[in-house]
């Protein structure tokens, strides 16, 4: 169901990979409430071609960028602002890689040129987006910038890794960040924190099965979808948040207030 919650408004979603991605859905979302957009990614995830189904279907350009990389991002806000005819509405960061988890390096163990890989993709890109973003002036008054996190930045998961400490640090930036721009340029910055979600991202953190049929079982309501995610974005880009900001939102069926469930309890019963 549509709501043109987003009608007239502009903006530019990071980290659409292929249609499980949470930016996929996330972008056919906003195209359904009636936002426009450039779309992301860096230039080696073109290559898999995925992206130009959803632009075409989004009526969207593509502009590739590496999130790490100033003159990329720079250009890639001076295209959208130009493509669009005007300053941004929203901004989605939906982007997250740990070299460690990648090649199964433990976190006892790290190579730290990977940790710093990971952590520049993972945490600082979003404090390089929004200071380009800031420093060109490119968002609108009340305008809302989204980061993607995960519960690892507050509790123990042992297989997240040091993606785990790259949350943590993304979602310090959202609140650090998210003072100067709500205070010189009265925009919106907040992380959304998602229950696991089959993606390639996801999918790549060791015993991921595991782990996502845990979730589901803990939360009073089930795992939230990647749609979920999306429609939870949409919200937050909507008018209706206008003044929420510098928060770590959880959209995640009620799993950060558990302790124990029935069902998993079950599990250790003796009979
Ligand atoms: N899947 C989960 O279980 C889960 C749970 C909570 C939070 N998240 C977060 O959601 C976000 C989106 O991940 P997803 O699950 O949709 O997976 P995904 O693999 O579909 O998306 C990750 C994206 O990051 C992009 N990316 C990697 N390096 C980049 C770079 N240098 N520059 C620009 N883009 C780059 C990838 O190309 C990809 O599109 C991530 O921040 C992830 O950590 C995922």
């Amino acid at each position: 169901m549509a709501y043109n919650l987003l009608k007239g408004k502009k903006g530019i979603i990071f980290g659409a990979l292929d249609e499980n991605s949470i930016a996929w859905k996330t972008a056919e979302r906003v195209h359904e409430e009636g936002g426009t957009f450039v779309l992301t990614n860096a230039p080696i995830a073109m290559r898999m071609g995925q992206i130009n189904q959803l632009a075409e279907k989004t009526n969207s350009i593509i502009v590739p960028a590496d999130a790490t990389n100033l003159d990329d991002l720079n250009e890639l806000v001076s295209k959208a602002t130009e493509h669009l005819g005007g300053k941004l509405d929203f901004v989605l960061h939906s982007i997250g890689m740990s070299v460690n988890v990648r090649k199964g390096k433990h976190y006892t163990d790290q190579n730290y040129d990977w940790t710093q890989k990971g952590w520049d993709v993972s945490a600082l890109s979003f404090h390089k987006t929004m200071q380009v973003l800031y420093q060109k002036d490119a968002m609108n008054e009340w305008g809302s910038v989204v980061a993607l996190t995960y519960m690892a930045a507050q509790r123990v998961f042992p297989d997240y890794n040091d993606m785990a400490d790259n949350k943590a640090y993304l979602e310090s930036i959202a609140r650090s960040f998210g003072y100067f721009f709500g205070k010189e340029k009265k925009v919106r910055v907040n992380t959304i924190s998602q229950s696991p979600t089959p993606t390639t991202a996801g999918q790549g953190v060791k015993g991921f099965d595991g782990f996502i049929a845990y979730a589901d079982k803990m939360s009073p309501l089930g795992n939230a979808t990647a749609l979920d995610c999306a429609n939870y974005t949409i919200a937050m880009f909507s008018d209706l948040t206008k003044r929420v900001t510098l928060q770590n939102l959880y959209n995640d069926g009620g799993f950060s207030n558990m302790g124990v469930s029935n069902e998993v309890m079950e599990s250790f019963m003796k009979e």
